[in-house]
């Protein structure tokens, strides 16, 4: 992209006040033709992708944006072509370009011209080059905006320092990394009132002690955030030679600003606006903060302060806003409110989420312009009061994530009807009103603003009334998951207009799937009793769809053929449903998926080669349907990116190919119960994600959005099955720490390739039930990670080689039902295993068989030591053990050791992450976008 010099620019801007001044003879108000021709060719120079431009076409230049004439002279006095963005924009619009060369040639000798001006905007302009000299020669200059043009840097800001009328200073993201004697240039401009010098890499003040600051300037605004560097053993004192004068601060998001709060700040008593967010400052909040008696706001979010608020905050009865969100604060929260009882008229904005902050909430009543309180993620315990249904102003109100108890009812939220933001998730909330009496959305019907909707986890146990799909038109986040919601959905088409995520899963919903809204993002209603077709799935006509979980239903029927409609889906999951029929070929124009889960389905015939495009996919599990034909050889070819192939339980046939092996990233492949014959390829020591340790999950990022620009920022974290030890077990955690080949119950043939010992980080390897011949290879004790072996039940011959015994970890071995012979290598864990393992061996012997060996030594009957027995008798050693044992595996199967115990606490165990993390990652992620978004706006 060609990005216009600053001295281009500039050039330009001199030309047209040249011009102006040449011309400008006449006393008519107005526009001066010349002016108007000249600025014509410098609109000709530029890109105008937006339109900024548009107005210059109509007679009189003075009514153009970005222009304005002298009253007296008609000569363009000021020129504004900034161009900031709007609030559902992502990427600025603005102008960008070169400007015509011819209009370049005579800069220097009309340099005098321009002092004349006054304001010169243009931010937000995508200029590039070094910032001109010639900038000091505008020396009426009253304000200058040159911030957001990313491409501008400057050496030096001596030029600068002639602009002694200069008031308002905008340097923002202009690159000043050069500048080293900034605060020198800043400090000559006596009339500076406003400065901001954010975003972009100011360097410290190296030489504080070169001249003393002297500065006289009224200096009242002063933004240096986003600078990254340690203000504390520069800026500090140059700062606070301002302190009498300053009414707006800004050191948010510097990273490197740590250490304590200097006591210094509490002289900025005329301080109405304080803002370090996002820095690395400790200690605690400092006494002497009560000194700042102006503050209207006061942002310390995002560091790690720590202690109780002091008391001295009593005095700061002004304030507004208060951010304390995100550091280690503690105390009880009672207490920090009766300190801020002074600002109880003026308060709009408490934020405190994110601390250690404990007690009750109190009675708010007071707080009577309370607009948003958020005490999320604390230590609150006690009840909700309902005196909070007096706030009459409130907008946003977050309590989840502590442990607050109690009913929620309409009390609560009485006259709140400006609400528009609502979290009351994770905490021990009941809103079971007995049905007679109101039912629980009721309080809702009064809202009209909602906007954002999250009642997962709630207990609500009710029906959808039907009024309350008459609030949801202007949502666009509606999760009320996992709750235990009953009754069937209307027609969702007319009842969102922009929706963006709407994620209704784990409720007790029923019916068939109805109209959907024409626009949507995220779609999630896996755990209910939907039944019947999902036809009307295909109602969702838009390209935004990314995730699509419609598991664990009763769904049925052939899959519709809308597919092509959906090329962002990134997450398809319709797994533990009915569906029946062919896998679509349309499946093929998914162009983004990444994850692919059918199991438990009735999909009958082949594979279509179409899918061979979705070059994205990650994850396909088709287990558990009837699907049949030869396994595609386009898998490995075309499927670069798959780490998890699970066919298991469908009736493919015919041999394993060989271009299977290119699947590099594979980490689960399971072709179990099939009807595959031939050979186990040699070549599979190419699946290198086997010989590799990996990442803990398998994760999939994502941002959802519709046309309003409403966006959200997802991820998730895949989930798999794995069968081990003939039960499944999920996965999902530590998902990726799983590496495990299962061919089980074929009919392959031929020998065990040795070559299968490379894969080093195999965890699981079941070869069980089929005809395989020859011996076990002799490099088996390779695989020091292999928890589960499983032969048997195929014709293997020859001795157990002794590097079997090397494997610590195997807990589980089968090598039952086969030909081996010879002696179970000794003094080993081998010994340790059932003797079911060895179990059909007619000529093995040796420990734990009763079976003697030739030659041996009679002895006492050992007794056969199980391994079994240990864990049902000690759930807490064998925990120690295995975790011992598995070294840095531990989180995988230190859990999975421990759920072998007991189905119902694997259970409630699954339960717990599955709903719990998934609402954390989901969550943490939305509200913190979100707020993000506040704190910019
Ligand atoms: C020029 O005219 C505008 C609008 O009529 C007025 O607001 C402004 O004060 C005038 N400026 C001067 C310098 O007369
Ligand atoms: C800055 O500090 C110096 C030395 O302490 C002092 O003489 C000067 O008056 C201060 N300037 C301002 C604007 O406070
Ligand atoms: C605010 O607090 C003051 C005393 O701190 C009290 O007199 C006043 O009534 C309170 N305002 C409300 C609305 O409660
Ligand atoms: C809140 O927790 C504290 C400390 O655990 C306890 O002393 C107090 O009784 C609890 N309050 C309520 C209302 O449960
Ligand atoms: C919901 O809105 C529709 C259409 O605006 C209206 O006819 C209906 O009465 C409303 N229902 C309730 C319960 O408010
Ligand atoms: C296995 O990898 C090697 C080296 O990358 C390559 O030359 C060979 O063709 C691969 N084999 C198969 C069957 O993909």
């Amino acid at each position: 992209m060609a990005l216009c010099s600053f001295e281009c620019l500039l050039a330009s801007f001199l030309v047209l006040v040249v011009v102006c001044a040449k011309a400008g003879l006449g006393t008519t108000v107005g526009c001066i033709e010349r002016e108007r021709q000249a600025l014509l060719r410098f609109k000709h120079g530029l890109v105008d992708d937006y339109g900024i431009l548009s107005s210059w076409d109509t007679r009189d230049c003075c009514q153009w944006r970005g222009v304005r004439c002298s009253n007296q002279s008609g000569h363009i006095i000021m020129l504004h072509l900034s161009a900031p963005p709007t609030e559902y924009v992502f990427e600025y619009k603005s102008l960008r370009g070169e400007i015509s060369p011819s209009l370049l040639d005579p800069i220097p000798p009309f340099l005098a011209s321009l002092t004349k001006i006054q304001h010169l905007n243009l931010s937000y302009a995508n200029f590039a080059g070094r910032l001109p000299s010639q900038l000091g020669n505008l020396s009426n200059l009253l304000s200058l905006d040159l911030s957001y043009n990313y491409g501008l840097h400057s050496g030096n800001l001596e030029c600068l320092s002639h602009l002694t009328s200069l008031r308002h200073l905008d340097l923002n993201s202009v690159d000043l990394s050069k500048a080293i004697h900034w605060s020198q240039a800043i400090n000559k401009l006596p009339s500076l009132i406003h400065l901001k010098l954010g975003s972009r890499g100011l360097p410290p003040l190296t030489t504080p002690s070169l001249s003393p600051v002297n500065s006289s300037a009224p200096l009242a605004f002063l933004d240096l955030s986003y600078n990254d560097f340690d203000l504390t053993s520069s800026v500090y004192p140059w700062l606070f030679n301002f302190t009498t004068t300053l009414v707006h601060l800004d050191l948010s998001s510097n990273v490197d600003l740590n250490g304590s709060i200097p006591d210094a700040f509490g002289n900025m008593i005329s301080l109405a606006d304080l803002d370090i967010s996002g820095n690395q400052l400790q200690g605690s909040i400092p006494d002497i903060f009560g000194n700042m008696a102006s503050l209207e706001r006061l942002d310390l979010s995002k560091n790690k302060l720590e202690g109780e608020i002091p008391k001295s905050l009593s005095n700061l009865c002004r304030l507004q806003e208060l951010n304390l969100r995100i550091n280690n604060l503690s105390g009880p929260l009672p207490q920090v409110l009766d300190l801020l009882a002074c600002a109880n008229d003026t308060l709009e904005i408490l934020y405190l989420s994110y601390n250690q902050l404990r007690g009750s909430i109190p009675d708010l009543i007071g707080f009577s312009s309370l607009r948003l309180l958020d005490l999320g993620d604390n230590r609150l315990n006690g009840t909700l009061p309902t005196s909070i249904g007096h706030l009459t102003k409130l907008q946003w109100l977050v309590i989840g994530s502590n442990s607050l108890q109690g009913n929620i009812s309409e009390a609560h939220f009485l006259h709140l009807s400006q609400l528009y933001y609502l979290d009351l998730s994770s905490n021990s909330l009941t809103f079971n009103m007995s049905c007679e009496w109101v039912p629980p959305f009721y309080w809702l019907r009064t809202q009209k603003k909602l906007r954002y909707l999250h009642m997962s986890t709630s207990n609500i146990s009710d029906v959808i009334p039907h009024w309350f799909w008459n609030l949801t038109s202007l949502i666009y986040f509606f999760n009320i998951s996992n709750n235990q919601i009953t009754g069937t959905l209307p027609n969702l088409s007319s009842k969102f207009d922009q929706p963006l995520y709407i994620d209704m899963s784990s409720n007790y919903l029923e019916g068939s799937i109805s109209e959907l809204p024409s626009v949507l993002g995220l779609l999630d209603l896996s755990n209910n009793k939907f039944s019947g077709s999902i036809a009307l799935l295909c109602t969702i006509a838009n390209t935004y769809l990314v995730y699509l979980d419609l598991s664990n239903n009763s769904l049925s029927g052939e899959l519709p053929n809308c597919w092509p409609q959906w090329k962002s889906l990134i997450v398809l999951n319709l797994e533990n449903n009915q569906f029946s029929g062919n896998i679509p070929k349309s499946f093929g124009s998914l162009q983004s998926i990444q994850t692919l889960h059918l199991r438990n389905n009735n999909f009958i015939g082949e594979l279509p080669s179409s899918l061979k495009k979705c070059k994205s996919l990650s994850f396909i599990d088709l287990a558990k349907n009837r699907l049949s034909g030869k396994i595609p050889p386009w898998i490995g070819g075309n499927l670069p990116n798959l780490m998890v192939l699970n066919l298991r339980s469908n009736k493919f046939s015919g041999s394993i190919c060989s271009e299977l092996c290119q699947l590099k990233k594979i980490q689960i492949l399971d072709l179990s119960s099939n009807n595959l014959s031939g050979t186990i390829p040699r070549c599979l020591s190419n699946f290198t994600a086997m010989t590799k340790k990996g990442s803990l999950t398998i994760t999939y990022n994502f941002s959802l959005h519709n046309q309003l620009g409403d966006f959200e920022d997802q991820s998730y974290v895949d989930r798999e099955l794995v069968k081990w030890k003939g039960r499944e077990f999920e996965y999902k955690n530590t998902l990726g720490l799983v590496k495990s080949i299962d061919l089980s119950s074929n009919k392959l043939t031929g020998e065990i390739p040795k070559e299968v010992t490379d894969l080093l980080e195999l965890v699981s390897l079941n070869f069980s039930r089929n005809s395989l011949i020859g011996s076990i290879p002799t490099t088996i004790g390779q695989l020091k990670s292999l928890d589960v072996l499983d032969l048997s039940q195929n014709q293997l011959i020859g001795e157990i080689p002794a590097s079997l015994s090397e494997i610590d970890r195997l807990s589980t071995l089968d090598l039952s039902n086969n030909n081996l012979s010879g002696k179970i290598p000794q003094g080993t864990q081998l010994q340790s295993f059932n003797t079911s393992s060895y179990e059909g061996n007619p000529t093995l012997c040796g420990p734990p068989l009763l079976k003697k060996c030739p030659g041996d030594k009679a002895e006492g009957t050992p007794k056969a030591y199980s391994y079994e027995d240990d864990i049902q008798q000690n759930g807490n050693d064998m925990w120690f053990y295995v975790s011992i044992a598995l070294g840095f595996i531990v989180g995988f199967w230190g859990v999975c050791g421990t759920l072998l115990l007991n189905n119902s606490w694997r259970y409630a165990y699954f339960q717990f992450l599955n709903k719990i993390k998934d609402w954390l990652y989901v969550t943490t992620t939305i509200n913190m976008a979100r707020l993000w978004r506040t704190l910019q706006s």
